[in-house]
């Protein structure tokens, strides 16, 4: 079995989740079910519980993982649609690897690569928004706004002003055609010039921020405790927003910051950060990996008896 993806941090994971003896794991994001593989084998009483929004990536899973099918339950979801639904397992760690897989950037019919004849760039194929519709569809606003939001582009305004009178002669059908013309637009030294828009359109499609906030939201409501939450994130706004999540979860005291003294009790807080500086790879990872270069691993622990 060819193995399209390689897991980013993977002994990182199997180390930190290796207290774990038994109970459920939940692998929001499965993919080509690299870290759920490591950990059925490591922790060998425990059951996985593996969720992932793209149909082709479980399918990968299933028989991947076929020789623990006693140990591990498929969803096809996003993750935070399908957290609640697991109240009532004994849950001991969520992994979150978000982000796009190297099967979904080499597989040309996916649309997220530069050579793709398709713009489509869906992690779940099944959803509306695709990156046809943002770029050919958005109004110059919206476009501008997700360059600079999501690609961190300075050159947000004039990209989008290009993009919209471009597309008045003649729409974009093709991710070869878009990255074609940012390569015309736009000088960068370092990268590839789509590299920041193709970027900010995938995570406009996929709704990468929301739907990590969302997550956050659901493991949150999950009431966990003496449980792992870890996630692993590739970009610097998505490593943010965990960061912040963890902070407000990690709050003894909850009063207003303009508060003289504490009212609240100051025994608030639902667990401890467990990574005060994030996990990176080490430079063996990187050079066997270059893709895993801009990875964050965070960790937060749940313990017993915090909830506020
Ligand atoms: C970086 S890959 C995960 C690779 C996996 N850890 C492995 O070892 O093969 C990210 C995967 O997460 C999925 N994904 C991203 N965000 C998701 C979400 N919010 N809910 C469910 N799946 C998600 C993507 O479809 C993709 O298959």
């Amino acid at each position: 079995m060819k193995i399209p993806h390689i897991p980013v941090l993977k002994d990182e994971i199997v180390e930190l989740f290796s207290e774990i003896e038994d109970g459920y794991i939940v692998d929001c994001t499965v993919g080509y079910g690299g870290h759920s593989e490591a950990l059925l084998q490591h922790n060998q009483n425990i059951k996985l519980i593996c969720i992932d929004r793209d149909k082709e990536a479980i399918a990968f899973s299933k028989k991947r993982l076929e020789p623990f099918r006693d140990r591990v339950k498929f969803i096809h979801a996003r993750a935070s649609d399908s957290l609640s639904s697991l109240r009532g397992y004994d849950i001991r760690a969520i992994l979150a690897d978000i982000g796009v897989s190297s099967l979904q950037l080499d597989k040309t019919q996916r649309g997220f690569g530069f050579e793709s004849d398709r713009l489509d760039m869906r992690m779940d194929q099944s959803s509306m928004l695709d990156a046809k519709k943002v770029v050919n569809e958005y109004s110059q606003s919206d476009l501008e706004r997700i360059f600079r939001e999501y690609g961190e582009m300075r050159d947000a305004k004039r990209v989008a002003h290009l993009i919209v009178k471009e597309r008045f002669k003649k729409s974009f059908e093709s991710s070869k055609e878009l990255s074609s013309f940012f390569a015309k637009h736009i000088k960068s030294r370092k990268l590839h010039p789509a590299t920041l828009p193709f970027q900010a359109i995938r995570i406009e499609v996929n709704d990468e921020i929301g739907e990590l906030k969302s997550l956050l939201n659901a493991i949150e409501d999950l009431r966990l405790s003496n449980s792992l939450i870890a996630i692993i994130s590739f970009h610097s706004l998505e490593d943010r927003v965990v960061k912040n999540y963890f902070r407000e979860w990690a709050k003894s005291c909850i009063c207003p910051s303009d508060a003289i003294r504490c009212s609240c009790g100051g025994n608030h807080a639902k667990g401890k950060i467990v990574t005060k500086k994030p996990i990176i790879p080490t430079g063996r990872e990187i050079e066997q990996n270059p893709r895993s270069r801009s990875s964050k691993l965070r960790v937060f622990r749940f313990e017993q008896n915090k909830r506020s």
